[in-house]
């Protein structure tokens, strides 16, 4: 396939050639979680915008999520999975903490000539993935990429913890980036940012090398989520709208100019008070929360195939994504579609 001619910078642009998701089935509702922990519908519905959440079977992993939702954008992209040069997974359910689990959705998609690793910023993931994956194309490194935002986040929440259980969702979003020919769209910018000095706030505390889970600590169900709330959102609001100004300025555009943000679906809240300060109208905001409640990095890339398949990006449009999660990290990126 001939690419296009290099931009100013020697740098090949990049395009997002195809995109796909995968949700499980099984839909667990707020008066489900009603039954489990001291909650209401009313509650979860005015505090974060979620109804529902989708919950994966027992024996389908973070892999398994991500493999379909990869299948999609390869179709959708035309690229056959043995073509792809490299698979990046977003996520921080992985199947093992070893292995990555990039390695086995290589083997599950049988790409075999791809280079597969995984990248752990929690919901800023996807976008993490799409700059890095984006520098490999553009620098000529490798050619066709996939990346994937996938978790299976209902296997590290803790069920009889309100403050988190009402808020997370499973499921996984994938893109296939290519360099971009003449007069096709491209990745116009793209931003990462990380204050690790804020850790704490949100974090799986067990688990790891930190606080192993032994027979003494098994109770506690430290292998899950804990979050300090209220200060997460402070952050999330001032991250991402920042996040969301520079990767606008980075690529010569202003606000007016976004046909369609796709943020990070956490908190209607918290999406409601960036519009209001980015001045982007609420109809030009993909909202799908409701639905699939926090999907940690999977989040931007669900709602961004779901945008893409039910035709609310056209070509030449302008679109913003942007995240914010644990770490803390945060990332954006406008892209021309
Ligand atoms: N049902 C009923 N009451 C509840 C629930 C619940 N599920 N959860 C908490 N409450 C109670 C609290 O106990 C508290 O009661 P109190 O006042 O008697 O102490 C009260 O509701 C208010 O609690 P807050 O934590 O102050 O509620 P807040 O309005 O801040 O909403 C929320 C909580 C939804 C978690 C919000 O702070 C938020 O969205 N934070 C950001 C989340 C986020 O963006 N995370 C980043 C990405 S996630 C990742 O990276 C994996």
């Amino acid at each position: 396939m001939a690419t296009a001619p290099t931009t100013d910078l020697g740098f090949r642009p990049v395009r997002i050639a195809g995109t796909g998701s995968y949700l499980p089935e099984k839909v667990m509702t707020n008066e489900d979680l009603a039954t489990l922990v001291d909650t209401s519908d009313e509650w979860i519905t005015t505090r974060t915008g979620i109804k529902e959440r989708r919950i994966a079977a027992e024996d389908q992993f973070t892999s398994h999520l991500a493999s379909e939702a990869a299948k999609a954008a390869c179709e959708q992209a035309g690229i056959a999975p043995e073509d792809l040069e490299l698979i990046i997974v977003a996520t921080i359910t992985p199947d093992t903490l070893t292995p990555s689990t990039a390695c086995y959705v290589q083997e599950q998609l049988g790409a075999e000539k791809a280079v597969a690793f995984d990248v752990s910023a929690a919901c800023s993931g996807f976008l993490y993935a799409m700059e890095i994956a984006q520098s490999l194309i553009a620098t000529g490194g490798r050619g066709n990429a996939l990346i994937v935002g996938a978790e299976k986040l209902s296997a590290f929440v803790n069920w009889t913890d309100r403050n988190t259980c009402v808020l997370f969702g499973d499921g996984a979003g994938a893109a296939v980036l290519t360099p971009a020919e003449e007069g096709q769209g491209r990745i116009l910018s793209s931003t990462m940012g990380t204050d690790g000095r804020q850790a704490e706030l949100l974090n799986i505390p067990g688990g790891g090398s930190a606080c192993p889970i032994t027979l003494s600590n098994a109770e506690e169900k430290l292998a899950t989520l804990a979050m300090q709330g209220r200060e997460v959102f402070k952050h999330a609001v001032n991250a991402m709208r920042r996040a969301s100004e520079e990767a606008i300025e980075q690529a010569g555009l202003k606000p007016a100019d976004i046909n369609l943000v796709i943020p990070h679906q956490a908190n209607l809240r918290i999406i409601d008070a960036i519009i209001d300060r980015l001045e982007v109208s609420k109809d030009d905001v993909f909202i799908n929360l409701d639905k699939y409640g926090n999907t940690s990095a999977a989040a931007v890339a669900i709602a961004l195939d779901e945008a893409n398949r039910q035709g609310r990006i056209s070509p030449g449009d302008h679109i913003l994504l942007v995240a914010f999660g644990a770490g803390l990290t945060w990332a954006s990126a406008a892209i021309q579609w």
